[in-house]
């Protein structure tokens, strides 16, 4: 039985598809059967796992439109036991498709409800909107993961995603909650990091990791090469950072796995 966790944060740029992959390879590499399903038209997690568009026959478009499972449409990477449902910028127009359609939020959790016993974990990477793409995701998760980057405005936008977590919450996803809020390219020990954190910590309490990731190049280079930075350049200090989350997301996910409605 799969724990579902959906990396959101409307606000561009902030390291959710960077961490949505990376701690799907660290779980993957744990021995964990692990789903990460890309819901961005950028397809940058599909193509930050080294899968190339022209390679793509089927995808997460498919699955939200017409009506194929999750098993018809994965891919494999070069990290055993991760499995990736990609996206192509196809995936853009789902949005529109979706519109007129009864229980069109909850698409993506129903398909992922059929193919939950094939997985330990389902990572879902949410795009820089909270469309329905977004909303999609947030009712497939069982709880959210937040990516912040360490920077002015840091918070900004957060109230109105958590509104939204509220509503859907209160409507269609009841418990789902906020698993794990995570600082991103931390320029360590700088006064702003201080204040930063300071001010997220204020917000979200003890659901604040402890693990921060630091600003690394060596993150940003991976994905040209198609690789989780556990196989680029397991070292790094991004490396370690992820590989630790990943070990404390494997601890939350088995305080919450067990049926689902
Ligand atoms: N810790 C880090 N250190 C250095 N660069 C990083 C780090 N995290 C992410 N990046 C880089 O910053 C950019 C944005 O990161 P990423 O794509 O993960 O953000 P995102 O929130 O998914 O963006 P979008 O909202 O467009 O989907 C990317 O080029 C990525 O490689
Ligand atoms: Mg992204």
């Amino acid at each position: 039985m799969a724990t579902v966790y959906a990396v959101v944060n409307q606000k561009g740029g902030v390291g959710k598809t960077t961490t949505a992959v990376n701690l799907s390879a660290y779980l993957a590499l744990f021995g964990e059967r692990v789903l990460m399903v890309d819901t961005d038209p950028q397809g940058n997690a599909t193509s930050g796992l080294g899968i190339r568009r022209s390679t793509i026959e089927r995808s997460i478009y498919d699955v939200l439109v017409n009506g194929c499972s999750i098993h018809e449409c994965v891919h494999s990477c070069a990290v055993q036991n991760l499995s990736v449902l990609p996206a192509t910028l196809e995936l853009a127009a789902a949005e529109v498709e979706l519109m007129p359609r009864i229980s069109r939020e909850t698409v993506l959790r129903n398909a992922i409800m059929s193919d939950i016993t094939d997985y330990d974990f389902v990572i879902i990477d949410a795009p820089p909107s909270l469309g329905l793409l977004t909303l999609n995701a947030l009712c497939a998760a069982n709880a959210l993961i937040l990516p912040i980057q360490t920077e002015y405005f840091a918070l900004e936008g957060i109230s109105h995603l958590v509104r939204t977590i509220e509503m859907v919450k209160q409507h269609i996803n009841y418990e789902l909650d906020v698993a794990m809020v995570i600082l991103t390219m931390a320029d360590t020990r700088t006064k702003l990091a201080q204040q930063v954190s300071e001010e997220v910590h204020r917000h979200f309490t003890e659901r604040v990791s402890s693990t921060q990731v630091p600003r690394n190049i060596r993150l940003s280079e991976a994905p040209s090469h198609g690789l989780p930075i556990a196989l680029y350049d397991p070292k790094s200090r991004g490396a370690l950072a992820y590989k630790k989350l990943a070990q404390e997301l494997l601890l939350d996910g088995k305080t919450r796995s067990g049926p689902r409605s």
